[in-house]
């Protein structure tokens, strides 16, 4: 599959500039094809035990897909919600306390800031904060976590590559990565990684991963428990949670999802993942290069698919340029607007941006 058929696999860019994968990717003709097949053959067959086969028969497909996408095995990856629920089961599960601390970024989501504050309020963690590219150096001696952006959706910067050399774990939020770059959990260095369906791999809503290694698993305190990570539901109070990623399994993830989920990560693959990343990278890179050329300052970024560039009114000029069917986002408390650049973009979208940034 070339780019101009990749192209054609999207719907909603038929219509609009759509650059908005950072915030939710465009979905692919396939993959609501796959939901709606799911949701007729349930409609029409009943729910009952086949349909629970299926469901886990799906599950485990997707799950084989994400961890080839991480460079992992299956059993190491957890099918969860989306990113924020993969880091709050990771981070809740240290069971960290008064006198730990962990690290992170000053450009990090809610998604990850949500979970940090929890163990600030509920547990007297605390938490510091410091530039993405100095997380790594930023380990003292009570640092129990360094939980950071594997590249910052507010900038695009990707994390150091040093997080690799440290001792103490490190959960990276994936969000902004799998999909969008090449991911290597093994070269990375990381213990834990998060991310979603949504957005970079253009599936529907309510599905994500959670790769952790067997060594941070066995320090993580599973306690959501309930038949799906249960390695023996029917034991009762005796079960034990599955002794794979699965004990950290999101409890129930509908087939549709499932089947949508894995529909669009074949239609990326099928236009190949090196081409998928490399065509995704070098137009952002174009993009960030014009958007420059015509005075604008750019956010400090890594060779990523995310550009984020400066606007005298973000909210008023993002509404703006909706209006003109082109769609990106700006960045709360920051002066800055933020295209998200994908393989199933072309330059023609982004000459529409441009233009509309002229005006
Ligand atoms: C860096 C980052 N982390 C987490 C999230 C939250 O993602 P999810 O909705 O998959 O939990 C986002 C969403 O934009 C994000 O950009």
């Amino acid at each position: 599959m070339d780019a101009y058929e990749l192209r054609a696999q999207f719907p909603v860019l038929g219509r609009v500039a759509y650059l908005n994968a950072g915030t939710d990717g465009p979905l692919p003709a396939r993959a609501t094809r796959a939901a709606s097949e799911e949701l007729e053959r349930e409609a029409q067959d009943g729910r009952a035990l086949s349909h629970f086969e299926r469901r886990f028969a799906l599950a485990d497909e997707l799950r084989s897909a994400y961890a080839g996408l991480l460079g992992c095995k299956a059993s190491d990856v957890a099918l969860t919600t989306c990113t924020s629920e993969g880091i709050a089961q990771t981070i809740s599960g240290l069971e960290l306390g008064h006198g730990d601390e962990v690290v992170t970024s000053d450009e990090e989501h809610p998604g990850l800031l949500g979970a940090l504050s929890a163990e600030r309020q509920l547990r007297g963690v605390s938490v510091r904060a410091v530039p993405l590219l100095d997380v790594a150096n930023a380990v003292g001696p009570r640092t129990r976590l360094v939980a950071c952006s594997h590249v910052g959706w507010m900038s695009g910067l990707e994390a150091p590559k040093e997080l690799a050399q440290l001792d103490v774990p490190v959960l990276l939020d994936g969000a902004q990565g799998v999909g969008a770059v090449e991911v290597d959990v093994g070269a990375l260095g990381c213990d834990a990684y998060a991310g979603a369906a949504q957005k970079w791999l253009c599936g529907p809503d309510g599905a994500g991963m959670l790769y952790v290694t067997a060594s941070l698993r066995e320090r993580l305190a599973v306690s959501r428990r309930g038949y799906v990570n249960l390695a023996d539901p029917d034991a009762g109070m005796d079960a034990r949670v599955h002794g794979d990623a699965r004990c950290l399994d999101a409890f129930s993830l509908s087939a549709e999802t499932l089947a949508c989920a894995l529909a669009a990560v074949g239609v990326l693959a099928e236009a190949g993942w090196s081409a998928v990343h490399a065509r995704a990278r070098g137009l952002a890179a174009l993009l960030a290069g014009r958007v420059q050329e015509r005075g604008r300052e750019l956010a400090p970024r890594g060779e990523t698919t995310l550009v984020s560039f400066s606007s005298a009114d973000a909210v008023e000029e993002r509404v703006r340029l909706a209006r003109e069917g082109i769609v990106i986002r700006n960045i709360p408390g920051r002066p800055w607007l933020r295209a998200s650049v994908g393989a199933w973009n072309d330059e023609n979208d982004l000459d529409r941006l441009l233009r509309a940034l002229d005006n």
